[in-house]
């Protein structure tokens, strides 16, 4: 099978990987991809979001499936093109990515699902703003409506910081988004769908704020673990069963199925798990500890995920254990990244690319926030934090940032789920 992954973060990089892995792969390229990608697949340059080129490129390269990592050509309908033109594809098309691509729908979709959610308002004007905030109470969530790489969201107690955010977003034309505030431990559960059956993968947890003990602003992702220790064995059954097999079956009903990875974030509350949001895609950095686990062979998985044959695929293996990684973020991240520096270490196992670029003279440079996600193993999760760490002690970027608590408060024990 020959197969071609769009997309170059460190998501994609894991993919690459683990793709590489299968016996049945007899070629891989990754376009635009990174210096990382480049060791493991063909390179070829590519605008993620011009589905006529990306169809252009999967008849050149005669691709037997295409794997679509990113969330911008998803919602832009790049699939639907590549499907179009006959090839099988990973990823939904932009109808069913509108999960991700606009949260009003994600709401609609789960009040007719029955599926918890935080209460919501929708506010598209400065005029509204002041009496749609008296209606919620402190933390304030407040989000982008649209598409934000994690960076549209304030969650703070200051009901002034949340109404200058909301202002900032209205004031750029994007409509805002009001929620309850959702108590409890995030879990990121990411399951393939063929459009009926539902294959859930580990569940992980992500680190969405750029300091320790969750200081600072959301960023995209500064690091993840998998398994979940505090989880229990049958969370996962529970999650599909209140969540994801309700959304996959209504978006079916509606006549826009779900095909490819649906992600759920969730808060894990008194009240029972909640979701924060849906992505109709891999979520980066969970992807990197999720396939560092799986023993499925992954090209095979994701071609009966693109042409529904999921039922009868046989159920998925895992490796014993834990993984963790951890982001070298850029300085100046999640703000303007510095950019252009020449990274050493960066060619070592389990050292994942995203923002990089081999120069014509070999060095790898940073051309982006997130840098690089070093992936750690081991047979728990302590072993697999101490397996990350040390491999990040052999990577180097000047300014670079990174939290050194990723899992931590899981391997103290210290994570609980309320009323569990
Ligand atoms: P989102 O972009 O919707 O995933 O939000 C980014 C992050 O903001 C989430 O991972 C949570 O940490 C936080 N967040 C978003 N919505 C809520 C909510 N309703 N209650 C509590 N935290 C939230
Ligand atoms: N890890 C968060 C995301 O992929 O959106």
């Amino acid at each position: 099978m020959r197969v071609l992954v769009v997309g170059s973060g460190a998501r994609e990089h894991a993919l690459v990987l683990a793709l590489a892995q299968d016996p049945q792969v007899t070629a891989l390229a990754c376009a635009p991809g990174n210096a990382g990608t480049a060791a493991v697949a063909e390179q070829h340059g590519l605008d993620v979001q011009d589905g006529a080129a990306v169809v252009a490129l999967a008849r050149d390269w005669t691709a037997d499936l295409v794997v679509i990592g990113p969330e911008i050509p998803l919602v832009a309908g790049v699939a639907d093109a590549v499907r179009a033109a006959g090839f099988a594809c990973f990823g939904p098309g932009a109808e069913a990515a509108r999960i991700e691509g606009s949260k009003a729908f994600a709401k609609d979709v789960m009040a007719a699902a029955g599926v918890p959610t935080a209460s919501s308002l929708i506010v598209d004007s400065p005029a509204d703003l002041d009496a749609a905030l008296a209606g919620f109470t402190p933390p304030y969530v407040v989000k982008d409506d649209g598409l934000a790489a994690g960076k549209g969201v304030v969650v703070s107690e200051d009901l002034e910081l949340a109404r200058a955010h909301a202002m900032h977003l209205l004031d750029d034309g994007h409509p805002v988004l009001l929620e309850s505030y959702l108590d409890g431990p995030e879990a990121s559960l990411f399951c393939l769908v063929d459009g009926t059956t539902v294959v859930p993968l580990v569940p992980a947890q992500d680190f969405k704020r750029v300091g320790d003990g969750d200081a600072g602003p959301n960023t995209g992702g500064m690091g993840a673990y998998a398994p979940l220790p505090w989880a229990g064995e049958t969370l996962v059954d529970e999650l599909v069963a209140a969540v994801v097999q309700p959304v996959a079956d209504e978006m079916a009903r509606r006549g826009t199925p779900f095909t490819g990875l649906l992600y759920a974030g969730l808060a894990l509350t008194s009240n029972g798990p909640a979701v924060i949001e849906f992505n109709c895609r891999f979520g980066d950095p969970e992807t990197q500890v999720v396939l560092a686990l799986l023993r499925t062979p992954l090209a095979a998985l994701l071609n009966a995920t693109a042409v529904g044959t999921l039922a009868e695929h046989p159920p998925l293996e895992w490796a014993d254990g834990a993984a963790v990684t951890v982001v070298v973020a850029a300085e100046g991240y999640p703000g303007t990244p510095r950019l252009g520096d020449v990274i050493s270490g960066s060619d070592a196992p389990g050292v994942l690319h995203a923002g990089t670029r081999r120069r014509e003279d070999g060095a790898v440079v940073s051309t982006g926030g997130r840098v690089l996600s070093v992936v750690g193993t081991g047979t728990d999760l302590a072993a697999a934090r101490a397996d990350a760490y040390r491999r990040l002690e052999g990577v180097h970027l000047t300014g670079s940032h990174h939290r050194t608590d990723i899992g931590l408060r899981a391997e103290k024990g210290e994570v609980t789920v309320p009323g569990r």
